[in-house]
């Protein structure tokens, strides 16, 4: 997928302009940036669900909503009702079917569609649990039948926003290693919004920081410095890096539509 001078506004506001992007077969990038940045709002424009205000986008070779299947998308925080009683199974099964709305496959497709839904919860390490009722497994077992949900068509593209939300750090480790697998054993290209860069900072070949009007692309090395979000952030940003290799970033502002959301909810009795 590329973006080149990319912008998107909603409701007259410009969220981020300027953002080049080029990600290859088996390449995993990461999309950080502060809460309210514009992080999903990129994800929506890579599905075509929402038209860039400026500059070009194109997702395997077509125009954004058009690459269909060949592109898997895992939404941002999704949980299942602990009453829920279809299985994990169904779940992944979805994803080879849920746009049929329960029009029965011709046996042969059936067949097929079985194999591959088995193959991918073996993928994903679920096989485990796959057949409980998807309500009473945990949030990261929840996450790898989600993961083999998006995988189930075979795409080229996983877009993945923020998948390691709400697993603890076992279970981020495992899924970011399980990410990085698809990445580099099925050739797949991989564009995960991260909270955190941490899980996944070795395996990523590059980064794009989102900042109210603008953003940087480039690898971790390049992006995350103290003097690149300093700038990027117009503000003073430090990064850094603890003994054990991992970044912390302090100073990192908020998107201001955040600002005034919190400020909303402190004003609160
Ligand atoms: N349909 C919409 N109408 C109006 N404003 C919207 C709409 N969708 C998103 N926004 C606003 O656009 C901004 C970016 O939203 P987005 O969901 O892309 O942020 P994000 O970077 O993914 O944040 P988070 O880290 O919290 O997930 C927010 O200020 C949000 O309120
Ligand atoms: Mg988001």
């Amino acid at each position: 997928m590329s973006l080149r001078g990319a912008a998107v506004r909603i409701g007259g506001r410009t969220l981020w302009s300027g953002v080049d992007l080029e990600v290859a077969a088996g390449e995993f990038v990461a999309v950080l940036g502060p809460n309210g940045v514009g992080k999903s709002t990129l994800v929506k424009v890579l599905l075509g669900v929402l038209p860039p205000a400026a500059g070009q986008v194109r997702v395997l070779g077509e125009r954004p909503g058009e690459a269909g299947e060949r592109v898997g998308y895992l939404p941002q925080r999704r949980s299942f009702d602990a009453s829920l009683r279809m299985r994990g199974t169904d779940i992944v099964g979805l994803g080879w079917d849920g746009d049929r709305w329960g029009i029965p496959l011709p046996g042969r497709r059936r067949r097929a569609a079985k194999q591959r839904i088995a193959e991918v919860i073996e993928l994903v390490g679920a096989s485990a649990y796959a057949n409980r009722p998807i309500g009473q497994c945990s949030g990261g077992e929840q996450q790898r039948l989600l993961i083999a949900q998006a995988l189930v068509r075979r795409p080229q593209l996983l877009l993945l926003d923020e998948p390691l939300d709400s697993l603890d750090l076992p279970n981020q480790a495992a899924v970011a290693a399980l990410v990085g697998r698809i990445c580099r054993d099925e050739g797949v290209a991989v564009l995960m919004v991260a909270h955190d860069v941490n899980p996944i900072l070795s395996r990523l070949d590059r980064v794009v920081y989102l900042a109210e009007g603008g953003a940087v692309a480039g690898t971790p090395e390049q992006v995350i410095t103290s003097e690149t979000l300093s700038r990027l952030y117009d503000t003073p940003v430090e990064v850094l890096r603890t003994s054990d290799g991992r970044l912390v970033v302090v100073g990192q502002p908020e998107a201001p539509a955040q600002h005034s959301d919190r400020h909303a909810e402190d004003a609160r009795p």
